[in-house]
Order: structure tokens, then sequence, then C-alpha cells
């Protein structure tokens, strides 16, 4: 099974017009090669800019609500980001799980209504440095991924799941690579037993402190299809050394 490696950037809340020329930079290396899917996950107020300056390069958003319209004040529906040109989306990042409360079933909930949409989706989960250290984290993320999986998509590769310890986001810290390749096995394990055969078209990107000098070994773990990038996918300095690791 070879399941073509996704390397999506996730800009958080950094990113004006001035960052546009970022944006170029990554699609032009993005497009000189074609053995991996490259995204960035954009500010909303960026995507349609980044789609229009960068058509080559799927552009993402980093978040989505799961109701199709209404009054949901600041928020934004999977129409609304693919009228600004995205295609894909992130869903449940842990800093939407804490900051906003998300719980499984509202990420549950985005995840269907951004794929019945037509969307990709990158849905993540991962653990607390407390069930890290409990020794629970296998347990715990795979219990939060079963809890947070949408239906089936029609296309399943439509769906990736970001496996992202929380302890590991923005701080440097990154999972051991024994601790990686347990955890996807176990996540893979749980896409088999929801979705059966298709649950292996799915991607499975690791996210936390992947930066040009971890990428390489972070990607020969087995299971590893990609990676979810944050702080070092800001400039395209930072982010093409790790497309070209992919
Ligand atoms: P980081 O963020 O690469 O800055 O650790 C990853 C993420 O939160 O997706």
């Amino acid at each position: 099974m070879t399941r073509r490696r996704l390397i999506a950037g996730n800009w958080k809340m950094n990113g004006t017009a001035d960052a546009l020329g970022e944006v170029t930079a990554i699609a032009n290396a993005a497009g000189e090669q074609d053995r991996v899917d490259v995204a960035l996950c954009l500010p909303a107020t960026l995507i349609a800019r980044a789609a229009a300056a960068a058509p080559g390069l799927a552009i993402g958003g980093q978040d989505v609500h799961a109701s199709e319209s209404g009054a949901h004040t600041g928020c934004t529906s999977a129409a609304m980001l693919l009228d600004a040109g995205a295609t894909l989306t992130i869903v449940g990042h842990s800093e939407r799980r804490q900051d906003q409360h998300e719980t499984n079933a509202d990420v549950r909930a985005k995840a269907a209504a951004a794929l019945a949409a037509g969307l990709g989706v990158i849905l993540c989960v991962g653990e607390s440095d407390e069930v890290r250290t409990s020794g629970d984290a296998v347990a715990h993320v795979s219990a939060q991924l079963y809890a947070s999986l949408p239906e089936a998509p029609s296309d399943s590769t439509h769906l990736s799941i970001a496996y992202e310890p929380i302890w590991a986001i923005g701080t440097g810290k990154v999972a051991s690579t024994t601790d990686i390749a347990e955890m996807h096995a176990a996540l893979r394990a749980r896409l088999f037993a929801a979705f059966g055969e298709a649950g292996q078209d799915m991607r499975l990107l690791y996210g936390g402190s992947v930066k040009a000098s971890n990428a390489a070994e972070i990607f020969a773990v087995p299971d590893v299809d990609g990676a979810l990038v944050g702080g070092a996918s800001l400039t395209a300095a930072d982010f093409v050394p790790i497309v070209a690791a992919g």
C-alpha cells in the first residue's frame, strides 16, 4: 500500500498580505516536484488571495462550522471555504479543542460537514503531557479518534488524520520515532476497524515541532504519511526543505 505523502502547513493566526510572497514561493517549490501533496492551511482572511496568487497550491482553512449557514457570528461554513478557493480544512486542532472547548462530537460534525461539501479534511488528535506521562497515550488517542471520526467519506483519500502530541506543538520537543510508530500503528488499526480497506487509503500525518532537521527521520517511520507543520511552515526557507524530505 503506497499512500502519497501530504505535507501541510498550518499558519495558525499568522499572516497578512505581506506574507503572500511566502505562499507563492512555497507554491513554486511545491510545483517543481510531484512526489508529495503540499497544502497550506491559512487564516480565513488570506485564503482567497492566496488561492488567486498560487492557483497550483492546495489552500486550506483551519476550522469549519458544522452548519451550512445561519446565525453563527464569526464562523465560516464549508461552502464559504470552497467559495474562497480552499480545497481542504483542518478540524479538531488541539488549540481549538482547548481554547474553543471543541468536543469529539463537535469535531466529528465539522469533519462530516466539510467532507459532505467536498473539502478534504485533516482531523487532529493528540494527547497532553499528563496523559503521555501516565502511560495511557495510545488508548487515549485511539478513543479520541474513534469518537471524532465521521462516516466514511466517498473518497477515502479526502480524510487524513494528524497525530499531534500537544506537548510537542510549538515546543521544539518531538515524539520519539518509537512512540510515533506505536501511535500510528494503533491509529491505522482504528481506521481499519472503522472503515475496512478504505481506512488503508487515509493518510496519517505527524505534527509537533516538525522541521527540516527532523523531517526525514519522521517520514521514515512506518505509517507516517506526511506532516502537519506549524511554525516551520511560515516561510519558504523553513518549509521547502521539509517538502523536499517528503
Ligand atoms: P508546530 O505546530 O509545528 O509549530 O509544533 C504544529 C501544529 O500545531 O499543527
